[in-house]
C-alpha cells in the first residue's frame, strides 16, 4: 500500500498542495518519499527514501515549483527503500514521470521486452515499466493520453498510476486497477489521490474512478475514459461529508475496524507474491535437514497454521517456534543444514531477531516473511518476502496476520509441487480455493459484523471466554484468545479442543462462553464430541461454523457462519475474522481503544 497525488493548477505552486496531500497519506506508506513537476518544459524530480519530514527536510519538496505535479509516498513491495527505487520513475529520456500504488504483476517479462529494444531502467521497482511502456508508445507519435491507455493495456496485476509529461505538460493522467483512486473537483485546480483526505482541504467534490479507468485532468476539466475502449464516460461528483479525521480512517471509527475491512485486499495483495520468491523459499527448504519456523505472538500464530499445511501438502515436517524461546530450546540442534523460516509483520521484533541472529551464527539459511522492506529482519534473512499489507496503524494485528498465512500457505505449497507430494486435483482445489479468498474475506466481514456486535452486547459481561479448536483451527483459537486479551483485558483460554478435557474442562460452569472454531473440514466430526462435553457442562457454545453446518450448529447457543467449501488450509484465514471482530466491539463495548491497547507496542524492540 503506497499514497499517491497528484494536482493540476492555473496558477501557484505544486510543491506545498504535494506535501500537503502526502502527509495526509502518510498512514499508507512512509519509507520513501518524491514529487515530480515540470519546469520550463523539463521534468524535475526530488525524491529519497525516510520520512516525509526527512526528506522534506534534506530536499525541500514543499518548494518544488510548476503548475502540474504527482507525488508518492512509499510503503515498499518490490525494491527496499532507497533513493532509486523512490517515486516518481521517469523514462530514458526524462519526458514521462510515473507514481504507483499497486502491484504489476507481469513487470519482469515487460521489463526484459523494453531492455531489448533499448530501454535502461534505474530501479528495481515494478512501477518504472510503466514509465518506458509509455516513453515508447509516445515514439509512435501518438498523444499522451492514448500512449497510456495502451500501456495500461499491456499491466497484469493492481494499480493506480499517475503520468504527467513534458509532451503535453498541461495535464495529469491516471489509471486504475484494484488499487484505489480518487479524483478531487476544485475550482481553479483538480487533483488525484489513493484517498479522500488528501485533498479534502482544498475540495470536498469526489469522483471515484472505476477499475479499468482513467482520467485525464487539466486545471479546468476532467476526463474519464474506459481503458478497454478509449470511449469517453460522465459522471457526477459527489460531495464528500467526512471530517479529514473520519476521512484518513475511511470512514470508521477506529483504525481496526478499517484495517479488518481491508482484508480482501490485503489478502489478495499477499497472495500476488511473485512464484519466483514463492520457489527460491521452496528449493531452500527442500534442501533442508531440519526447518524452524520462528516468529512471536500473531506471527507466530500464523506460523503454527502453516506447520500443518507444511505436513499436510508438503509432507515436511517444521517445528514452530515462539522466538524467545528458540535459542534455549533448540540452539544445539541449528547447524548449516538448518532453515529458520522467520515471520515478523515489523521485521523489528527484538527477540526474533536475536533468534535469527543466534540460528545464522550456527550457520543456518535464514528465510524471511515481512511487511517491512529494509527492516533488520530484510537485512538479516538470505531470501525474504514481502507479505504486502501495507502499514498497519491498529497495534493489534488483523490484515498483518491473513497476509502472512495467505503468503506462508502459498510457499507450502510451492514446495508440495516442488517434492510432488499433492495431486493434481488437490492443486486445483487449493488454486481455486486462493482465487475465491477474497470474495470469501469479503462475505464473512460484511456479512457477519453486525451479528457478532450483537453477541458481543449479550456476552459483555463475561469475565473470561474460551476459544477450542482441532487442527489447523486449533491456530484460528489461539489468535482469537490473542486478539481478545490483547484489546479487553480479559483473562481467556485457548486450547486443542481434544486437550480440554484434560484439565481446563474443571473451569466450565453454567454460562462460561466457550467459542468453538468448527470449519466443515477433515476433523469436524471430532469436533461435535467436544461440543456436546462443554454443552454438558453447561457452557454457552459460541461456534464458528460452515453456511450448511448442521450439528454444530444445532448444539451451539450462538452461530456465526462462514462461507462453505474453504480449504482446510485456508481455513484460518476466513474464521478469524469474525474473532477480530469480537474483540474488536468488546473492547469498544468496554470503553478501550482498540487502537491503542495498554502496554502494548506496535513493534516491541526489547527483550
Ligand atoms: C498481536 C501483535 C503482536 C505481534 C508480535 C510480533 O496483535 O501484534 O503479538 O504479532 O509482537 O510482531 P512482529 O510480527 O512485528 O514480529
Amino acid at each position: 500500500m503506497c499514497g499517491i497525488a497528484g494536482v493540476v493548477l492555473t496558477t501557484g505552486q505544486v510543491g506545498p498542495v504535494l506535501y500537503d496531500s502526502l502527509k495526509r497519506l502518510e498512514y499508507r506508506g512512509y519509507d520513501s518519499v518524491g514529487e515530480a513537476t515540470i519546469i520550463d518544459g523539463r521534468i524535475l524530480v526530488k525524491k529519497d527514501k525516510g520520512k516525509i519530514d526527512e526528506v522534506e527536510r534534506e530536499l525541500r519538496i514543499s518548494g518544488l515549483d510548476g503548475v502540474v505535479g504527482i507525488g508518492h509516498t512509499r510503503w515498499a513491495t518490490h525494491g527496499a527503500p532507497s533513493q532509486e527505487n523512490a517515486h516518481p520513475h521517469i523514462d530514458c529520456k526524462g519526458t514521462v514521470a510515473v507514481v504507483h500504488n499497486g502491484i504489476i504483476e507481469n513487470f519482469m517479462q515487460l521489463k526484459q521486452d523494453l531492455e531489448a529494444a533499448g530501454h535502461t531502467f534505474k530501479s528495481r521497482t515494478d512501477t518504472e515499466v510503466a514509465a518506458h511502456l509509455v516513453e515508447e508508445n509516445l515514439k509512435q507519435g501518438i498523444g499522451l493520453v492514448e500512449a497510456v491507455r495502451l500501456a495500461a493495456k499491456k499491466l497484469t496485476g493492481a494499480y493506480a498510476l499517475a503520468f504527467i509529461s513534458t509532451v503535453e505538460p498541461d495535464k495529469l493522467v491516471c489509471v486504475r486497477k484494484e488499487s484505489p483512486l480518487v479524483i478531487g473537483a476544485g475550482t481553479d485546480a483538480n487533483y488525484l489521490a489513493s484517498d479522500i483526505p488528501a485533498f479534502l482541504p482544498r475540495t470536498k467534490e469526489a469522483i471515484l474512478l472505476d477499475d479499468d479507468e482513467m482520467a485525464v485532468l487539466t486545471a479546468s476539466s476532467i476526463r474519464l475514459i474506459k481503458v478497454e475502449t478509449g470511449e469517453e464516460e460522465r459522471r457526477k461528483s459527489f460531495t464528500v461529508e467526512w471530517s479529514v479525521e473520519t476521512a484518513t480512517k475511511g470512514g470508521f471509527p477506529h483504525f481496526m475496524l478499517k484495517e479488518i475491512h481491508e482484508q480482501p485486499r490485503s489478502v489478495r495483495d499477499a497472495l500476488r507474491t511473485h512464484p519466483i520468491y514463492l520457489d527460491l523459499m521452496a528449493s531452500t527448504l527442500d534442501r533442508a535437514k531440519r526447518i524452524f519456523l520462528l516468529a512471536c505472538g500473531t506471527s507466530y500464530h500464523a506460523c503454527l497454521a502453516a506447520t500443518y499445511a507444511f505436513a499436510n501438502l508438503a509432507k515436511v515436517e517444521v517445528t514452530p517456534v515462539v522466538a524467545s524461546e528458540f535459542i534455549d530450546g533448540y540452539g544445539a540442534l541449528v547447524d548449516q543444514d538448518t532453515v529458520v523460516l522467520t515471520v515478523s509483520q515489523s521485521g523489528e521484533t527484538a527477540d526474533t531477531l536475536t533468534a535469527v541472529r543466534g540460528a545464522k551464527d550456527r550457520g543456518a539459511t535464514i528465510l524471511a516473511v515481512t511487511n517491512v522492506m529494509g527492516s533488520t529482519l530484510t537485512r538479516v534473512s538470505d531470501v525474504y518476502v514481502g507479505q504486502n499489507s501495507g502499514p498497519e496503524m491498529g497495534v493489534a494485528a488483523t490484515k498483518t496476520f491473513t497476509a502472512q498465512v495467505s503468503v506462508l500457505i502459498k510457499i507450502a505449497v510451492a514446495l508440495a509441487q516442488r517434492r510432488k507430494t499433492i495431486s493434481e486435483k488437490e492443486l486445483q482445489v487449493l488454486e481455486n480455493g486462493f482465487d475465491r479468498l477474497p470474495e470469501w474475506v469479503s462475505m464473512t466481514v460484511s456479512n457477519q459484523g453486525e451479528r457478532v456486535r450483537r453477541i458481543v452486547e449479550r456476552y459483555s459481561d463475561s469475565l473470561s471466554f474460551c476459544f477450542l479448536g482441532r487442527g489447523i483451527s486449533v491456530a484460528t483459537a489461539l489468535e482469537g484468545r490473542l486478539k481478545l486479551l490483547e484489546l479487553s483485558y480479559l483473562p481467556a483460554i485457548a486450547y486443542p479442543a481434544g486437550e480440554s478435557k484434560h484439565g481446563f474442562i474443571s473451569v466450565v460452569e453454567e454460562g462460561y462462553p466457550v467459542i468453538f472454531v468448527a470449519p466443515d473440514d477433515e476433523v469436524y466430526s471430532r469436533i461435535v464430541g467436544n461440543v456436546m462435553e462443554m454443552k454438558a457442562r453447561h457452557a454457552q457454545v459460541i461456534s464458528l461454523v460452515g453456511e450448511e453446518d448442521g450439528e454444530v450448529a444445532r448444539l451451539s447457543d450462538e452461530t456465526i457462519t462462514i462461507p462453505t467449501g474453504i480449504p482446510s488450509s485456508l481455513t484460518p484465514i476466513v474464521y478469524i475474522l469474525p474473532l477480530q471482530l469480537f474483540a474488536y466491539y468488546l473492547a469498544v463495548r468496554k470503553g478501550y481503544d482498540p487502537d491503542f491497547p495498554r502496554n502494548l507496542a506496535k513493534s516491541v524492540t526489547v527483550h
